[in-house]
């Protein structure tokens, strides 16, 4: 009898886009060539940046004798839980000091969501609730609906956000199907700098929003994966997330430190947790605590404590905000030399929407034929939505760039 692989029904998965993108990438070998594509933060030398706070803690740490490799707690590094909840609901928080605030140190942003996606379907809305509506932005980072596909939701929603006519936020779709959204749904919302789009509602839509979910009963789930680095400012950041709190909502925000700390590979998260008083979060950790056992059943310590050593350091403190703000300002200017560059040129349509977003990405505009052509003619590397990372720009090849966008606006309709 032939031997037959246990694993010969095993059907290929689809490349995950973004990596495939950096893949195809690092095969070309154009000279020309410029990567749009990577959700990370280069420099104007088109270089990864291990920040110079973080470089210090490392060392601090390699050099301290008292530390080990013992396991953590299941539910991670106690001091980076406390200090990574207070930097997203900030220091004064009433929630913090109410002592209604928990913390569950993840795997990145991304094992976050799925902890709290994981609780939610187990625990929220009657228990083992695979029915209860998701409701995620449309478009929005393409591993949302996995992640809560994942975790056993069945009912998968999405709600207006992008008006691609104005290239800005359809305020009115977003308001009108949370009004039809069923009592009690979850909503995952996007903390700042919103995937793909760089489109974040003002504080004045964010409070209709939030008017509209008290209304109809539906739990606020934020994903902050860019705290720091829409505005260069770590509260004007979190300025949502803190409204909702004061508008004494129970919430999850799931915290990443991969972009605004750099340690995109050390994997380092938080949960935060925010609830109704002091027994019902103790409760909801304890449970956590059995999620986060059969997953991972201890986090890794090295990402957690450099964030915690940080953030609980006055010095250490403004030394990241100040990295902080050197990332988001390369961002800045690289928007505005581009959208000057494309105003210079007199390219087709219009490009103030270049500034007008925030964050490490831009939602250009351009369709799909147009991306192809920037990618097989011109060695410009972006998603097939036309969303673009602003630090793959620098200033030496923003000339090439913007013409070769110019190129592609013109030539392909
Ligand atoms: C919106 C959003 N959420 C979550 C994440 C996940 O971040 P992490 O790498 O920390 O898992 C990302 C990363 O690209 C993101 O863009």
């Amino acid at each position: 009898m032939a031997a037959s692989s246990v694993f010969s029904g095993v059907p290929a998965a689809a490349p995950v886009a973004v990596f495939k993108l950096t893949a195809d990438f690092r095969e070309d070998c154009d000279p020309r060539k410029v990567n749009l594509g990577v959700g990370a933060y280069r420099t104007d030398d088109s270089q990864p940046w291990v920040l110079p706070v973080v470089k210090k803690v490392e060392q601090q740490i390699a050099s301290d004798a008292s530390l080990n490799h013992e396991y953590l707690p299941i539910l991670g590094l106690p001091e980076f839980r406390s200090s990574a909840s207070k930097i997203a609901l900030g220091g004064d928080s009433k929630a913090i000091l109410e002592k209604r605030v928990g913390g569950v140190q993840c795997l990145g942003g991304t094992g976050a969501l799925r902890i709290g996606a994981e609780f939610l379907r187990r625990w929220y809305n009657g228990t083992n609730n695979p029915s209860t509506p998701i409701y995620i932005s449309s478009p929005s980072w393409e591993n949302h609906n996995a992640v809560f596909i994942d975790a056993g939701f069945k009912d998968i929603r999405t709600y207006r956000y992008w008006d691609a006519a104005k290239r800005g936020l359809d305020l009115q779709g977003f308001l009108q199907d949370l009004q039809k959204a069923p009592d009690f749904s979850i909503v995952l919302l996007h903390a700042c700098a919103h995937n793909p789009t760089g489109t974040d509602p003002t504080p004045d839509e964010w409070k209709e929003i939030a008017e509209v979910m008290k209304v109809r009963h539906l739990f606020p789930f934020f994903d902050s994966a860019y705290q720091g680095f829409a505005s260069g400012n770590l509260d004007k950041d979190a300025w949502a997330v803190r409204y909702f709190v004061s508008k004494e909502f129970e919430l999850f925000c799931a915290q990443s430190f991969s972009k605004n700390f750099g340690l995109y590979n050390e994997r380092v998260g938080n949960l935060t947790i925010v609830g109704e008083d002091t027994d019902s979060v103790q409760r909801a950790l304890s449970q956590m605590e059995k999620i986060a056992r059969t997953t991972w059943s201890n986090p890794p310590s090295q990402g957690a404590r450099i964030v915690a050593t940080t953030l609980t350091s006055s010095d250490l403190f403004v030394e990241w905000k100040s990295n902080v703000k050197t990332m988001a300002d390369r961002v800045l200017l690289m928007r505005s030399e581009l959208r000057s560059r494309l105003e210079k040129l007199g390219t087709p349509g219009t490009w103030n929407h270049i500034t007008d977003q925030i964050g490490m990405f831009s939602y250009t505009g351009l369709n799909s034929k147009q991306v192809e052509y920037l990618i097989k003619e011109k060695h410009i590397y972006l998603m097939a939505s036309g969303r673009i990372n602003m630090c793959g720009l620098t200033t030496k090849n923003l000339d090439y760039v913007a013409e070769s966008i110019h190129e592609a606006v013109t030539k392909i309709h």
